[in-house]
């Protein structure tokens, strides 16, 4: 099929699956950054997002998503390295114009993935993960799988993830803005005027959703639960 065969039909597939997984962070990014203003209201959010049947079909699907972008990015990967042959090695000097997030996409991505790891052990595991243990009739603790704020809390009141979780959001940064106007361009929206604009949009909404995380993580490392 042309979306597995051709190369332009693979970066279809890594930009369609790229610009669904930013519009999941800008709708994960605002919901966390109600914690900033209300716990009660995160809380009532995440149990709204709890193990009902419309969030796991969301978690599948977005379980999905991630899968196919990993595996045509390396599939891409591995294409333009044989396609470079032994180029890659006689040549050092890296070309000009070309921004170090481009040059760096895969290994930004692998940072970003051992963060995500991270991430769903410190939430989703003890949160949506032991909900669902429970409906399967599994003896699980349950007390916190709807406290967010609680989760939130423990996570960065430790200092040790406050600095992983913005090195991670550090590095997620950098994937954005390449990742933002490179799919653009991809979808075909590459005409002269329109690509240095695209690049700026991009730098600007990766910024603010960055930014929003990053709110969460100094909030609660700086107040933790005295706030
Ligand atoms: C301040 C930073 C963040 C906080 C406080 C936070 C919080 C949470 C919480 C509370 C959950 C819900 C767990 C559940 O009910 O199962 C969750 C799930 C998740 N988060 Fe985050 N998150 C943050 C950043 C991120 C980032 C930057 C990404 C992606 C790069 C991300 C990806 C995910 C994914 C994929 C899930 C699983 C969603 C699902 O079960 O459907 N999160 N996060």
């Amino acid at each position: 099929m042309w979306l597995c065969n051709s190369s332009i039909g693979r970066k279809v597939v890594m930009s369609v699956t790229g610009v669904a997984l930013i519009l999941f962070l800008t709708f994960h990014m605002a919901m966390n950054l109600v914690a900033i203003f209300s716990g009660e209201a995160y809380n009532m959010i995440c149990e709204f997002l709890g193990a009902n049947w419309y969030a796991l079909v969301a978690t599948v699907g977005l379980g999905a998503l991630v899968v196919i972008h990993i595996v045509y990015a390396f599939w891409l990967t591995m294409q333009n390295r044989a396609a470079r042959g032994t180029e890659r090695y006689a040549v050092n000097e890296k070309p000009k114009n070309v921004e170090w997030a481009s040059q760096n996409m895969l290994a930004l991505g692998i940072v970003i993935l051992l963060g995500l790891g991270l991430h769903l052990f410190n939430f989703w595991a003890k949160m949506q993960l032991p909900e669902v243990l429970h409906m399967l009739g599994i003896n699980v603790d349950t007390t916190y799988v709807a406290d967010g704020v609680y989760h939130i809390q423990n996570t960065f009141g430790c200092p040790v993830y406050s600095v992983l979780y913005i090195v991670w959001l550090a590095a997620l940064w950098f994937h954005l803005t390449h990742g933002f106007w490179s799919a653009l361009q991809t979808l075909g929206w590459n005409n002269k005027i329109w690509f240095e604009r695209w690049k700026m949009i991009g730098n600007i909404y990766s910024t603010l959703v960055v930014l929003g995380f990053v709110a969460v993580v100094v909030y609660y490392a700086l107040c933790g639960s005295y706030c």
